[in-house]
């Protein structure tokens, strides 16, 4: 008698990402792709998940207990990104869910935004250009559009992991001296950053003129930079941060910017996100503000959602996914019947 066939997996992918990815993840499983240019709302992301064995999901989806609590069926979830802040990985892990992620590929692109932003507010380049695209470039003129240096300036990165250091080497090669904290003990620091120098938070805050914010979104780093860090700032320094909004207290951010003590912020994240264009944050000239656009390049993008692919797909084999941030999880096996 013929075996009955295996039923398909299926997999919902909560936004278009890199059609490769998906023919991959089509080869295996059953796969729907929310197709929106907006996250699915809670309500649909959860009805879609109630009969899926795997999600892909994006920072924009947010995977609490319920959700999971609600999904049956699912053994991995695979973030296309490195940060797993919307995911709730302590019920995931105590359902049987992989959590896996793709840190690595977006390391160099998500420094080069960070650099970029740290050389647009210190160099006025979007005010600049906003000021040429008003009609108001008369002249060149001796005392307009003056800006602060970079070379030879301190540059304090918070959090010396993989995107730090990557933060770090640019910064060297443009001639500043940089000042790190690193929280935990974690890889050794590469030898090419032997100049830069691990300090205290109150000193990185006093000592730097830009300050640029490399760690993950925690409960210890919630909001580690508030009133009282702006006020050991350097007066005049400029905040960078390609992290996550919440790292920094944004109200505590915008008086540190009304009285002149925060010279300026170069934001790839805010909080909330997206943020209002009514928002106070959005009306200071020495901001500039990104749309979440660390990683995204397009060979960045395509190599995420190609890891995103295989962390899911590992799990299909029974395997841990590569990039695991749950590797203890007890994953329930797939059988002939599942
Ligand atoms: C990440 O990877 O965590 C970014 O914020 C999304 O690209």
């Amino acid at each position: 008698m013929p075996r009955p066939a295996r039923p398909r997996k299926k997999v919902f992918v909560t936004r278009a990402i890199d059609i490769s990815a998906i023919e991959r993840l089509r080869e295996a499983a059953e796969v729907t792709v929310w197709s929106g240019e907006l996250p699915p709302p809670p309500r649909a992301l959860r009805s879609a998940l109630r009969d899926v064995d795997a999600v892909v999901s994006m920072v924009t989806d947010r995977i609490d207990a319920r959700m999971i609590a609600s999904a049956p069926r699912l053994r991995i979830i695979s973030n296309v990104a490195v940060g797993v802040d919307n995911i709730d990985v302590e019920a995931a892990t105590r359902a049987g869910i992989a959590v896996g992620h793709t840190p690595g590929v977006l390391t160099e692109a998500t420094a080069d935004l960070a650099f970029g932003l740290l050389m647009a507010t210190a160099r006025r380049i979007a005010e600049a250009d906003r000021h040429v695209r008003a009609g108001k470039w008369r002249t060149w003129g001796p005392m307009t559009m003056l800006g602060r240096d970079i070379h030879a300036s301190t540059l304090g990165i918070i959090g010396f992991g993989a995107i730090g250091q990557s933060m770090a080497r640019r910064a060297m090669g443009f001639g500043m001296h940089v000042l790190y904290l690193k929280r935990s003990a974690g890889k050794p620091v590469d030898v090419l950053l032997a100049g830069a120098i691990g300090v205290s938070l109150p000193r990185l805050l006093a000592q730097s003129d830009y300050v640029s914010m490399h760690v993950p979104l925690t409960a210890e780093t919630r909001q580690m930079i508030g009133a009282r860090e702006f006020g050991l700032m350097k007066p005049g320094a400029i905040l960078i941060n390609t992290a996550r909004g919440m790292v920094v207290d944004q109200a505590a951010m915008v008086a540190a910017l009304k009285s002149g003590r925060l010279g300026g912020a170069g934001l790839d994240v805010t909080d909330p996100e997206p943020i209002a264009r009514g928002d106070q944050i959005v009306r200071f000239e020495n901001v500039v503000i990104t749309p979440h656009i660390g990683s995204a390049s397009i060979a960045t993008r395509k190599r995420m959602a190609s890891i995103a692919a295989d962390n899911v797909l590992a799990v299909f084999r029974n395997r841990l996914p590569r990039w695991c941030v749950n590797p203890k999880v007890r994953l329930r096996p797939f059988t002939d019947a599942t």
